[in-house]
């Protein structure tokens, strides 16, 4: 079958790898993709947010599946406007996308389906906002309700810091619209994970466990990035905790969405903490995480276009999910600078011998200029190994990264160090 992918980052270029080795599938398309993808996929220059223009490229490429990456298509309604014309689509319509979308709307069906969750409040008004974390007290976490590219929340240690981080959003200042309401919630301690499902209606299937790095720098201090690096599986996340994230977080809310009339289709992503009472949910996505999927596509062996599909087609019953029994690893060079600003269009050198090395180059913001590699966005390329554990994923990974000839780029040292800690217990 022809597959569409929307998107042009370092998950979609798994996606379209995977995709590519999949049996089932003959030929990939990717709007707009990027130079790694291109390897894999036709790309179309079309933008990943252009609604109108990705459905023309669908009525023209006629595809079996559309796999949609991103999720500002999905809360724009991509799905629900590509389904009507009666594509198979894998990806959430628009409105289970808001548990995405929307953190307040995702935190009142959490509280509604009883998924373990930090106690919140939501505010418009900025001196109720103040007097919630007045009365929550310090360690406080304040969120914008609407997408921020990963960058909406704010862990303030002082109620001084909360209290301008609220009274920012709410103006507008900070992050526009999606800030205009804020979720002010309790802080959570414990280690973070990534537990990813592909649903389709009442069946859900679990993704092997993964984990990232959001901070820019080791020892995962600095400012909140995308992701800076992930591995699968992750060692704390035991068969046991697997099953209470399935059957505690994932199955409520696919039925409370359900209660509501609201079917979902696509990847739910439960970033969860796992805390002394049990894991607690921290966010929901409604897409594969990145840079999670780098490392998750790299381990999956089964045929991903016959899974996705069997998703859109809601016949995903029955179905299971082959995995190497090796860990993958995936380190992220960003641009130095990122989340700041930096120069884009520095000449990147050294993949093909990162690949003779034996890792894999997932490309996200790259461009092609005059027949070379140049950054053009933040985060730009995910270095992806897979070795018996994470320590000797980590190994590999880094050691390919020594042939990165890229002044420009940075990237942490240390992306695994919990999970090789474990391990090394
Ligand atoms: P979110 O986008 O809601 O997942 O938040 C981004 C990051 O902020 C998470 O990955 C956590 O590291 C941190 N965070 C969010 N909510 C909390 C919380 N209630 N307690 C502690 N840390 C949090
Ligand atoms: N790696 C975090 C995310 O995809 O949201």
């Amino acid at each position: 079958m022809k597959v569409l992918v929307i998107g042009g980052g370092g998950r979609e270029h798994a996606l379209c790898w995977k995709l590519k080795r999949s049996p089932s599938v003959s030929e990939v398309v990717c709007a707009p993709g990027n130079p790694g993808i291109a390897k894999e996929a036709r790309c179309v220059a079309v933008n990943a947010e252009d609604i109108k223009d990705l459905l023309q490229l669908a009525r023209d490429e006629q595809p079996q599946l559309v796999v949609v990456g991103p999720e500002v298509p999905l809360v724009m309604g991509l799905g629900d406007r590509l389904r009507t014309e009666g594509f198979a689509v894998y990806g959430p319509d628009r409105a289970a996308a808001e548990l995405e979308g929307s953190k307040s709307f995702s935190k009142t069906l959490m509280a509604e389906a009883g998924v373990p969750t930090a106690a919140f409040e939501t505010h418009t008004d900025p001196d109720q906002a103040e007097a919630c974390i007045r009365r929550f007290g310090a360690p406080v976490v304040v969120k914008a309700s609407g997408l921020a590219a990963g960058k909406g929340v704010i862990v303030a240690r002082t109620i001084d810091e909360a209290v301008t981080a609220a009274r920012d959003m709410l103006s507008g200042n900070s992050f526009g619209e999606a800030g205009s309401q804020v979720v002010i919630e309790e802080f959570l301690e414990g280690e973070e994970a990534s537990c990813l499902f592909i649903v389709s209606g009442d069946t859900i299937l679990p993704l092997d466990s993964s984990q990232d790095h959001k901070a820019l720098l080791d020892g995962d201090k600095g400012p909140n990035t995308g992701g800076m690096g992930a591995y699968s599986p992750a060692p704390c996340v035991t068969p046991a905790i697997a099953g209470q994230v399935l059957e505690r977080i994932a199955r409520p809310i696919i039925a409370a969405l359900k209660k509501r009339g609201i079917e979902f289709i696509g990847t739910l992503y439960a970033g969860v903490m796992l805390t002394e009472d049990g894991p607690k949910t921290l966010e929901f996505n409604v897409r594969f995480g990145d840079p999670e999927c780098q490392p998750l596509m790299s381990r999956l062996q089964s045929d991903l276009g016959e899974v996705l599909l069997a998703a859109a087609e809601k016949r995903l019953d029955g179905v299971r999910l082959d995995w190497d029994d090796r860990a993958a690893l995936c380190v992220v060079v960003v641009s130095d600078g990122y989340p700041g600003g930096f120069e884009k269009g520095q000449p990147i050198a050294g993949l093909g011998a990162i690949e003779q090395a034996g890792a894999i180059v997932f490309h996200a913001g790259t461009a092609e200029k005059n027949g070379h590699i140049v950054n053009a966005g933040g985060r730009v390329l995910g270095i992806t190994a897979l070795g018996d554990d994470v320590s000797e994923a980590r190994l590999r990974a880094y050691q390919a990264l020594e042939k990165l000839d890229w002044p420009g780029g940075f990237y942490r040292r240390d992306i695994g160090y919990r999970a090789i800690a474990r391990e090394e217990k």
